[in-house]
């Protein structure tokens, strides 16, 4: 008797898309990124592929990190993971536009390239530029033995397995996790505490099953994609941990949902785009449990007094009183890591909203996985 089964399906391991599949693989890809890089002891992360000593690592007083589309946004989350847990200034920047404005070069800087297929051409000529003018550069690669991770001093590996679908998912989540432990490396060379770095060093532990968590939700976040696919152009907003997830959410909607979305800082509203606020455009909004609730809250009030829809990303304690706005929840983590959270729910809803629409979900149209030509 004839098998009826081609290759394609088996690797699809029964899902109907790649994209599905690497969503729904999250919670062992993290755990593969974290296996044997936690120290207890110390509270410390054991980054050896990063070859730098701690002196080192004490030594530089600035961080950037460079990336392009979803790495580029992953990169500002992982900035700002660093600027809080090891309290040096840190931003991140489009790859593609760094290497053309002449970028001054500086001794004590970390550069840090972030990329999934560790072939992506603008990228991997930012890495040149920083190597001929001398600067350290290490990289957060995946794709073993790549351009990038070649050219880089050194780096950590993230380990996601591979990555078929376009719309990258679970590549970033771990390069999410991976800056948590880059920013770990930095924090407790300075000023972290070792019960600091504890703190953390749980927090990433507890991921996968979060994650996992998130996941068996994902009935109600198709129910809310159906009714966000409707709408031609949507807003996603947050601010300060929450801006980097909103471009995230933003970003993955117009790749595989072909739907105009933009992402924008929720407390940047009242300067310009609440005038655009109708029936017809909907707002994605993150609103986290944390010193911004209130803020974010009033936003979410502003915009549904202007007859605008919204749907909250947010945490089980954030209280909306009256205002009538459906919620995804997802679990709470340490406030420095609960953007690597509020990412996993705007997968799935981009995810569902192509699927509602009928689109071609892992090849999306006009796009390529990794992007070798200028
Ligand atoms: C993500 O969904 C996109 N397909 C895209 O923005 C991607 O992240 C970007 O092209 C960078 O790719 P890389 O991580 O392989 O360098």
């Amino acid at each position: 008797t004839e098998i009826d089964i081609d290759a394609e399906d088996l690797d699809l391991g029964g899902y109907p898309h790649y994209m599905a599949k690497e969503i729904q693989e999250q919670p062992e890809s993290v755990e593969r990124i974290i296996r044997g890089r936690l120290d207890d002891r110390f509270g410390v992360a054991r980054l050896d592929g990063l070859n730098l000593t701690p002196r080192e690592l004490r030594g530089f007083s600035r961080v950037k990190i460079l990336g392009c589309g979803s790495a580029y946004y992953v990169g500002q989350v992982g900035a700002t993971m660093i600027e809080e847990l090891a309290r040096i200034p840190a931003d991140a920047e489009a790859a593609s536009e760094f290497r053309y404005r002449n970028p001054i070069i500086e001794a004590d800087t970390l550069y840090i390239a972030v990329s999934q297929s560790g072939e992506t051409i603008d990228t991997a000529f930012a890495v040149e530029e920083i190597k001929r003018k001398g600067g350290r550069v290490v990289g957060l690669v995946n794709v073993v033995g790549s351009t990038i991770a070649r050219a880089c001093d050194g780096g950590v590996y993230l380990h996601a397995g591979p990555e078929i679908a376009v719309a990258s998912t679970k590549a970033l989540t771990n390069m999410a996790v991976g800056f948590a432990l880059i920013a770990l490396t930095l924090g407790r060379v300075r000023d972290l505490s070792n019960a600091d770095g504890q703190r953390i060093i749980d927090a990433i532990r507890a991921l996968p099953g979060q994650i996992k968590s998130i996941l068996d939700f994902e009935p109600e976040i198709a129910e809310h994609a159906k009714t966000v696919a409707v709408a031609k152009s949507l807003f996603f907003v947050g601010r300060v941990r929450g801006y980097p997830v909103a471009r995230e959410g933003a970003q993955k909607f117009k790749e595989i949902s072909y739907r105009h979305a933009e992402a924008y800082q929720t407390s940047e509203l009242k300067h310009g785009p609440l005038a655009l606020i109708d029936e017809a455009l909907p707002t994605v909004a993150v609103v986290p449990s944390d010193e911004l609730t209130g803020r974010n809250l009033a936003a979410v009030q502003q915009i549904k007094a202007r007859g605008g829809a919204v749907l909250a990303v947010t945490h089980e304690n954030v209280d909306f009183g009256e205002l009538d706005v459906p919620r995804i929840v997802v679990p709470k983590t340490e406030p420095e890591l609960d953007p690597i959270l509020l990412t996993i729910p705007l997968q799935l809803l981009a995810y569902h909203a192509a699927l509602t629409l009928g689109y071609d979900i892992d090849k999306p149209r006009n796009l390529a996985k990794s992007v070798t030509v200028e």
